[in-house]
C-alpha cells in the first residue's frame, strides 16, 4: 500500500512512522509513506496556502491552487483509490472504515488547517472525508495518523501473529475479553483459574461470554448497531 499525505506542516506527521511497528511495516515494505508540504506547490513569493472567506467571517481557508497543483501532480504519476479529508464534519472513523481502507492500494490524505479548504476542493478531489471524533483539532494530521495506524496495522504481514488484529476490541462489534499474563498471583490479584486450567473450548467460551458482558457494560450502543 501507498499513502501520500498532503499538509502544511509534515513535519508534524514523521515521528510516529520512525518507531515500532509503524517503523517495521515501511521496513518490510508492507506500506511506503509520502509525506507533501502543500507550500511547496505554490507559485508567489509569500508561499501563501490560505485567504479570507468570501461573503466576510472569522478564519482562513485553505486555497483551492496549491492542492489542485500538489494532487494533480500525484495522480499523473499513478492512480489512486481514495483522495481522503480529515475534517471534524466528516464521517466518523470507525472499524470497519479502517478494514475498507486498508484493502486500498494507493491512497492521498489530505490535512485540513485553519478553518478548512476551499468547497471547491471538497467537491472535485475529494473522495471521503473522515473525522476522528466530535472535537475540533488545530489540524487533520493527528488524524491522518490516526488513520494511518488503524489501517497499516491491518496489512497482511505488519502484526507477528496474523490473527491478532483479528482479535482486536471493535472487529467482531464487541469490545476485547480481559486478558493477563504471568505471575498468575500477583500480591493475591489471582488470575482466573479457567485461563491456566489449558481448556480450549472452555476458555474460548469464557472470552466471548466476557465480549459480551464488557460490551453491555461500556458500550451498549455498539450490541444496537
Ligand atoms: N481536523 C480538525 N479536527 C478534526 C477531527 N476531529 N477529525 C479529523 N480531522 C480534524
Amino acid at each position: 500500500m501507498r499513502i501520500d499525505i498532503i499538509s502544511v506542516v509534515p513535519d508534524v506527521l514523521k515521528s510516529p512512522f520512525e518507531a515500532s511497528i509503524l517503523k517495521r511495516a515501511i521496513e518490510k515494505g508492507h506500506v511506503e509513506i509520502h509525506f507533501h508540504d502543500l507550500r511547496d506547490y505554490v507559485t508567489d513569493n509569500y508561499r501563501q496556502i490560505d485567504d479570507y472567506q468570501f461573503g466576510g467571517g472569522a478564519g482562513m481557508v485553505m486555497m483551492i491552487e496549491p492542492i489542485d497543483k500538489c494532487i494533480t501532480h500525484l495522480k499523473s504519476e499513478r492512480d489512486y483509490d481514495e483522495v481522503i479529508y480529515m475534517t471534524p464534519d466528516g464521517e466518523t472513523l470507525k472499524q470497519g472504515m479502517a478494514n475498507q481502507i486498508s484493502l486500498q492500494k494507493n491512497i492521498i490524505i489530505l490535512c485540513g488547517h485553519y478553518k478548512g479548504v476551499d468547497q471547491r476542493v471538497r467537491d472535485h478531489f475529494i473522495t471521503r472525508e473522515i473525522s476522528i471524533g466530535d472535537y475540533v483539532l488545530s489540524g487533520g494530521e493527528l488524524g491522518a495518523l490516526i488513520l494511518c495506524d488503524a489501517v497499516i496495522r491491518l496489512l497482511p504481514g505488519v502484526l507477528g501473529n496474523e490473527t491478532s488484529a483479528l482479535t482486536d476490541s471493535f472487529q467482531d462489534g464487541l469490545l476485547a475479553p480481559p486478558i493477563y499474563t504471568r505471575p498468575a498471583d500477583y500480591k493475591g490479584w489471582k488470575v482466573p483459574e479457567l485461563l491456566t486450567s489449558g481448556n480450549t473450548p472452555k476458555i474460548e467460551e469464557w472470552r466471548e461470554d466476557q465480549a459480551v458482558k464488557r460490551t453491555q457494560e461500556l458500550r451498549p450502543d455498539l450490541l444496537e448497531d
